[in-house]
């Protein structure tokens, strides 16, 4: 990294908050030496995953006022969500603060913002949050939306950060293709799993397909498998609750270099960076 870089990390789908191997207090745990070796000068963290507001995950995951709190107090500078963003009686209020981002796309009428900039080392970058439409098929649509975006932002942002979280890879990369050498970074979420196609694309755009989760790596995306395993064998409603998985921790995010609006690098984190709590 050069000087004049500017330096984003971006930790994707934290999941769970308490126990030894959940994401928010591994992430706590981890961001003073995460910091002391990657040097960020601005830290992102999708955080859709953090609560487990009903029975199942599909019911309810999303964020509480003591996760956003936490965040915040351990140096994160913005929240991205996506498909979960609005689960659990607590999303209209932690929505209240302009630094969780919701999807931008999730249509007019939703409240909240998926949009923030974010004045780091001289530099103003814009966060833009959108989700893919096989995610969420109501959603409008992302290219459009970017495009929107970026022409009301013009000149007042130095560089575009964008968290496309979606779950066709296709979808990824298409979107990614379609914003190259306007943004200087897509990067994926979602799948909860980390893909390793970390790149530049033509015109300094860097893109990952998804940056994975962050959370107990023991089970299937953060979550024991007992209950989706049931569901998908026995084809009729389970009774089972969910349940976050076991240990290890692992980290998922990456490093993205950022030099007049263009990507110069992006490199994934280690993934057992905190050991192996
Ligand atoms: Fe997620
Ligand atoms: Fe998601």
């Amino acid at each position: 990294m050069n000087e004049a870089s500017l330096r984003l990390l971006f930790i994707g789908d934290l999941v769970g908050d308490d126990g030894p191997h959940a994401g928010l207090a591994n992430l706590e745990r981890w961001l003073p030496s995460l910091r002391e070796r990657y040097a960020p000068h601005a830290i992102m963290v999708n955080a859709e995953n953090v609560a487990m507001n009903g029975r199942t995950p599909q019911q309810g995951c999303g964020l509480t006022p003591d996760a956003v709190e936490r965040l915040f107090a351990a140096g994160v500078d913005l929240i991205t969500g996506g498909n979960h963003s609005w689960d659990g009686p607590h999303a209209a209020a932690v929505h209240e603060d302009a630094r969780v981002l919701r999807p931008h796309n999730y249509g007019t009428r939703a409240p909240g913002t998926g949009i923030a900039t974010l004045d780091v080392a001289g530099r103003r970058v814009g966060v833009m949050n959108l989700v893919g439409r096989s995610a969420l098929p109501l959603a409008d649509h992302p290219i459009d939306v970017f495009e929107h975006v970026r022409d009301a932002w013009g000149d007042d942002v130095d560089a575009i950060f964008v968290d496309f979280h979606a779950e066709s890879v296709s979808e990824k990369q298409i979107f990614a293709w379609a914003v190259a050498g306007r943004a200087a970074a897509v990067v994926g979420t979602h799948t909860h799993v980390p893909t390793m196609d970390a790149r530049i694309l033509p015109g300094g755009t860097a893109y990952v397909t998804d940056v994975g989760m962050t959370g107990p790596d023991g089970g299937m995306q953060g979550y024991d498998p007992t209950l989706f395993v049931a569901r998908m064998r026995d084809r009729i409603p389970s009774a089972l609750d969910g349940a976050f998985a076991d240990g290890p921790a692992v980290l998922g995010a990456v490093v993205v270099d950022i030099d007049q609006g263009t990507a110069t690098a992006i490199e994934r984190c280690d993934p057992h960076f905190g050991g192996t709590a």
